[in-house]
């Protein structure tokens, strides 16, 4: 049998199969068993969000305050012991690795919070940094020390491995993984999906409609991590368009140490893990393989034969490669078989 195990955060995993973090995935606590027996190497919860945790303080604030006034419904409004709880519990229910994520922008906003997180016995954390700087004044290195300084009060404060996870927009996004390798992160969750708002013709109104991922979206983070495997130390948790077990084998090919999976699951149900990790097995079995971590990194930049295929070099090559539908024969359009 192929040894599918793999290592994150400290952890030996019995394969790089992740579930990521969406609440429709671990809101309803039975799931986190069915995933376990789905194979499900290890469980990323939905986010706590930093705006949560204030509405609670707000509202706390102001019963003190205002003993007699009702507080203002809200749509943020959760009960951040009911996370703990959650944690709690799943860590019962099920033997594979329960990671907490904590969604936040801002720094300072979780304060003690994170040690509960680490006292109600999360594994890790998963530290989601979701900003859309818009504030023309803001500049770059402003942006980029708000990040370093959310990492480094959430790692000073737990002996919890922490993981960042975090947007590809950053100038140079090698920098920016070495400083966050700085403030203590042990790994990277890479990359965080950024939801577009779209247009109603209908109703003439902006609209937030999420959509699930295909697995054209993992180019990105699969280009990332084969850049920076083995430059820092830090673990690569890929995620964004995971859709198959090719995908999950690409991902291990340059260097990542697990994958998570959300689009896929949410499309095809938890079961789906099982086929997944089947599928591997038998890609592995026909190549050859006797371990998953015997192919691991061995497309990364640092082990590729043309190592510049993840840079700039390949951009010209990559644009000559297009073959158009139509091509121009004797000033008339005709199909290009060749496509
Ligand atoms: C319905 C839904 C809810 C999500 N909730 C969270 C969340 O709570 N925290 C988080 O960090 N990411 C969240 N995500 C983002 C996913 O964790 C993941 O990064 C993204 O969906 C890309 O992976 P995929 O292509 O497998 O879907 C959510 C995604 C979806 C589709």
């Amino acid at each position: 049998m192929v040894d599918l195990s793999t290592n994150y955060l400290g952890k030996t995993l019995r394969s790089p199969l992740v579930v990521g973090a969406a609440a429709p995935l671990t809101e309803n606590i039975d799931n986190i068993k069915r995933m376990e027996d789905a194979g499900a190497a290890a469980i990323v919860l939905h986010s706590l969000f930093e705006e949560q945790l204030l509405e609670e303080r707000y509202e706390a604030y102001h019963q003190f305050a205002h003993p007699t006034e009702t507080y203002p419904e809200s749509d943020f409004r959760v009960d951040s012991e009911a996370y703990l709880e959650r944690i709690r519990r799943a860590k019962k229910m099920v033997d594979i690795p329960i990671f907490a994520s904590l969604n936040s922008s801002t720094v300072g906003s979780w304060g003690d919070y994170v040690r509960q997180v680490e006292q109600a016995g999360a594994d890790g954390l998963e530290l989601n940094i979701y900003d859309i700087p818009t504030d023309m004044s803001m500049t770059g290195e402003r942006v980029e020390q708000t990040y370093l300084d959310i990492v480094r009060s959430v790692t000073d404060a737990v002996n919890l491995p922490v993981a960042v996870k975090l947007s590809p927009f950053f100038s140079n996004m090698a920098n920016m993984a070495k400083e966050l390798s700085n403030a203590n992160a042990s790994g990277l969750v890479l990359f965080n999906r950024f939801y577009q708002p779209d247009i109603n013709l209908e109703t003439l109104t902006v609209e937030s409609n999420l959509l699930l991922s295909t697995s054209r979206e993992m180019r990105l983070p699969m280009r990332w991590i084969a850049i920076l495997y083995r430059t820092l130390p830090l673990d690569f948790a890929a995620t964004g368009g995971i859709m198959t077990a090719q995908d999950v084998i690409k991902m291990m090919l340059v260097g990542a140490n697990v994958t998570m999976l959300i689009s896929v699951l949410l499309s095809h149900g938890i079961e789906q893990l099982q086929k997944i990790e089947k599928d591997m097995v038998e890609w592995l079995e026909a190549k050859e393989y006797d371990s998953i971590a015997q192919l691991q990194g061995s497309l990364s930049q640092v082990n590729c034969p043309d190592p510049s295929v993840f840079e700039r070099s390949q951009y010209l090559k990559a644009l000559q490669t297009y073959q158009p539908y139509w091509k121009l024969v004797d000033g008339s359009y005709v199909r290009n078989y060749a496509n």
